[in-house]
């Protein structure tokens, strides 16, 4: 275990790129150090913050905890078949790094989650989907600490009580365990998921697209709606898709003809927020340092030196205009700290 930092900025270490600071911030390389770290902070009395990348945090004060990022890197191969592998990553593992590994290994099914910032760690958290797949579906289980308790556990899928972007962690808190490595189960006959219609009308003209081709594709969809988080401080996008009932959908569509939905289960629909937003006029809008990317209404970017309590107001004013508009409630998917 690495030395506890005291009074440690953050600035680099969230996505957002907005100033913060952590009373403390500890790096976890190896499970065994967490009960050294725990009875050493635990007099302390703090919260904790568990934080992989920081993609999807949005610091609006400093702080007054502790902060511990995962930086567990050991992959282990639990089972393995003609058609399947069963494998653990550590939770420290940059998401995007490990999708590559298992496609240059020939382990197929993550390839729809290219591109997506943060951590193998922060993916069952958020339960991280995109492109007609969610992390859920390659889950068998996760591995982690309870902070209150110091106990060792291991979370099968269904325990993991995955839903759109949340998931029993995300519930329970983001200081009350950490994820330590996550078992997944993949392919190794490919598979390729085209259900998402903006990556089908990309690989329209492929004859026999592979799960390799489905990754550059949907890198592709990515760098043009999406801003490069190395150049603007985003963190994807700031707030879910709302469900509504179909007959609420039904409703709004009669009084603004062309809004999509997608039919859900339960009679539930969910509707694009970034849809919402733009019609609200506030696509491609800029207040000083914070504004919605040009090309993606669910994203707001930090173009230099804003707060985060600065970017936190300009979103309470889009959820304003949402609601006046059109009666819906928009939920956050970053969380505000
Ligand atoms: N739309 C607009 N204007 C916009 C953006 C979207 O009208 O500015 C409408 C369009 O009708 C478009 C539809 O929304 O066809 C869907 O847009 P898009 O494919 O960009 O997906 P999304 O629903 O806006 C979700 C995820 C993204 C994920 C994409 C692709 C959420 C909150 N966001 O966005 O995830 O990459 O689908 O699967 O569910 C993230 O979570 O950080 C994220 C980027």
């Amino acid at each position: 275990m690495k030395m506890i930092q005291e009074n440690f900025l953050l600035d680099k270490l969230n996505t957002f790129c907005v100033p913060a600071k952590a009373r403390y911030y500890a790096t976890l390389e190896h499970v065994e150090d967490l009960e050294e770290l725990l009875s050493a902070m635990r007099y302390k009395d703090l919260p904790f913050l568990v934080m992989g990348a920081g993609s999807n945090l949005l610091f609006v004060h400093d702080f007054d905890g502790i902060i511990l990022h995962p930086l567990i890197k050991e992959t282990r191969l639990i089972h393995e078949d003609e058609h399947d592998v069963v494998l653990f990553a550590g939770s420290g593992f940059n998401w995007d790094d490990w999708v590559t590994d298992c496609l240059e290994k020939g382990f197929y099914g993550l390839e729809n989650l290219s591109g997506i910032p943060g951590t193998v760690g922060a993916a069952p958290v958020q339960n991280i989907g995109a492109y007609g797949v969610e992390v859920e579906d390659f889950v068998v289980a996760v591995e982690g600490v309870d902070l209150t308790t110091g106990e060792q556990l291991i979370l099968d899928n269904e325990a993991c009580h995955f839903g759109y972007r949340t998931s029993v962690f995300k519930q329970k808190g983001s200081g009350s365990f950490v994820v330590t490595g996550v078992i997944f189960r993949l392919r190794k006959v490919p598979e390729v998921n085209l259900s998402y219609p903006q990556l089908a009308a990309a690989a329209e003209t492929m004859r026999n697209p592979s799960p390799v081709d489905v990754r550059r594709l949907v890198k592709e969809i990515r760098r043009q709606k999406l801003p490069d988080t190395s150049v603007f401080g985003n963190a994807g996008s700031f707030f879910k898709n709302p469900l509504v009932s179909k007959s609420v959908a039904a409703a709004l569509q009669q009084e603004f003809p062309g809004m999509p939905f997608y039919p859900q289960p339960e009679n539930m629909a969910k509707i694009p927020a970034g849809w919402l937003i733009e019609q609200c006029g506030w696509k491609g809008r800029r207040e000083g340092d914070v504004g919605i990317w040009k090309t993606q209404a669910l994203v707001i970017v930090n173009y230099g030196h804003a707060t985060g309590e600065e970017i936190l107001a300009f979103s309470e004013k889009i959820c304003k205009d949402v609601d006046e508009k059109f009666g819906i409630t928009l939920e956050r998917e970053v969380q505000v700290v």
